[in-house]
């Protein structure tokens, strides 16, 4: 893959910049953002472009309205975050394209934040009008396009994909460069052994990263509900766990394959079942480890003792590991001891380690390692549909050197 230009191949002092960063943060119930990881994780870029002289105009959704202004929804919260986390001025416009926009980005001097309101109050935006696109860039005065948004990069949105028909330079943010550093080259060509760890609970939602990873990776560890149509594929009894018995086939070309290819595939060989798992409540019955098959009326909620061990043990042995999905249902007390022992393992090791969005930044959160890993993907949909092997949009519009 040829290489992407990022900002540090390109002068923009003194250039209006578009910039399309990911601020869909979530909020608790008073309204507070609660996880400020992607603000955090947009500042590198944002500092680099103050310092460089640029003139920064910020673009972003959060959350998905229905094509139109809704408070709700509004990144004026945002706005005050960034300031505090910049030390200066962020400018925010209640709007992403008219006259106050064009006010705002003329007054504009090197150095200067602007937010613009949420994108996706227009439906043109997830369209990817060209018009609107056309309008963004000409109602900012923007003379340069900055993708910084990789957990919106799998969208080929206006402010993600279609503006950058409309500049001159088009290149990366320092979080996309990353991102790609860690889910693209370091897997690519892996110091190896290379261990995955994969979870969660559908195989249907992992096949397609399963089948492309095993041609890169020596192990491939298995957890979460999608283990029990595995366990399925080899003729074992799941009891009541969750299953997709539409998949087993795709299961078994999965098994077939790391077989052919030499890939150690690691399989619970016990796991923490119950009778009834209440979500709302946050609790299961009784916790029975069953080695091998599941027992009717029982269902899978987590990998069993000997399971961590000898997964823990793999880890141990490993000198790059990814890991996406949980082992079991972390969201409840009992059925995490998995999740988290993984997380710990993942944590300990000397490896490179890349957890690879979605659920497992979750745990890995919650679980207090977070500081200890390599590399944490700001990526859910994206860091998987990257991890398929699939092109992103908002990667593919921008110059390769
Ligand atoms: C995400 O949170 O995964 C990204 O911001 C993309 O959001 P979307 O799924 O609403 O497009």
């Amino acid at each position: 893959m040829a290489k992407i230009k990022t900002i540090k191949d390109v002068d923009l002092k003194g250039k209006k910049v578009f910039v399309r960063v990911d601020f869909n943060v979530p909020f608790d119930a008073q309204g507070n953002i609660s996880d400020d990881t992607r603000i955090v994780a947009a500042l590198p870029t944002i500092k680099h472009l103050v310092e460089q002289g640029a003139k920064v105009v910020l673009t972003s959704h959060l959350g998905r309205p229905k094509s139109k202004a809704d408070v709700q929804f509004s990144l004026a919260p945002v706005a005050k975050a960034l300031a505090e986390k910049l030390g200066k001025d962020v400018v925010f416009v209640d709007d992403c394209i008219g006259e106050k926009v064009k006010d705002a980005c003329s007054k504009m001097v090197e150095g200067d934040v602007v937010l613009l309101e949420n994108s996706r109050f227009y439906s043109e935006e997830k369209k990817n009008d060209p018009a609107f696109a056309k309008q963004l860039v000409e109602d900012t005065g923007a003379e340069a396009y900055v993708n910084d948004a990789f957990g919106t990069a799998h969208r080929a949105h206006a402010t993600t994909a279609g503006v950058a028909a409309y500049l001159p330079i088009k290149v990366a943010g320092l979080l996309i460069e990353r991102e790609l550093e860690f889910l693209g080259s370091k897997t690519e060509t892996p110091v190896r052994p290379f261990t995955v760890i994969l979870g969660g609970s559908k195989v249907s939602d992992k096949i397609t990263v399963i089948d492309a990873l095993l041609d890169k990776c020596d192990a491939m560890l298995i957890g979460g509900a999608m283990a029990y149509t595995f366990a399925l594929a080899q003729g074992r009894k799941v009891g009541n766990s969750l299953v997709e018995p539409d998949k087993v086939d795709l299961a078994k070309a999965a098994l077939e394959k790391a077989e052919k290819k030499g890939v150690k595939f690691l399989l619970p060989i016990d796991n923490a079942t119950t009778q009834n798992i209440d979500f709302a409540g946050g609790s299961v019955s009784e916790i029975k480890i069953m080695e091998s098959d599941i027992e009717d009326g029982w269902a899978g909620v987590d990998i069993g003792p000997k399971t961590i061990e000898l997964y823990k043990n793999q880890v141990a042995e490993s000198k790059t590991i990814l890991w996406n999905g949980p082992m079991g249902i972390f969201e409840i007390k009992d059925c995490a001891k998995g999740t988290f022992a993984v997380a710990e393992a993942v944590a300990k090791s000397d490896a490179i380690s890349i957890i690879g969005g979605g659920d497992s930044v979750k745990a890995i959160k919650k679980s207090g390692y977070a500081k200890d890993v390599s590399f944490i993907s700001t990526g859910g949909g994206a860091s998987l549909e990257f991890l398929e092997g699939k092109e992103l949009p908002g990667v593919a519009v921008l110059d390769k050197e």
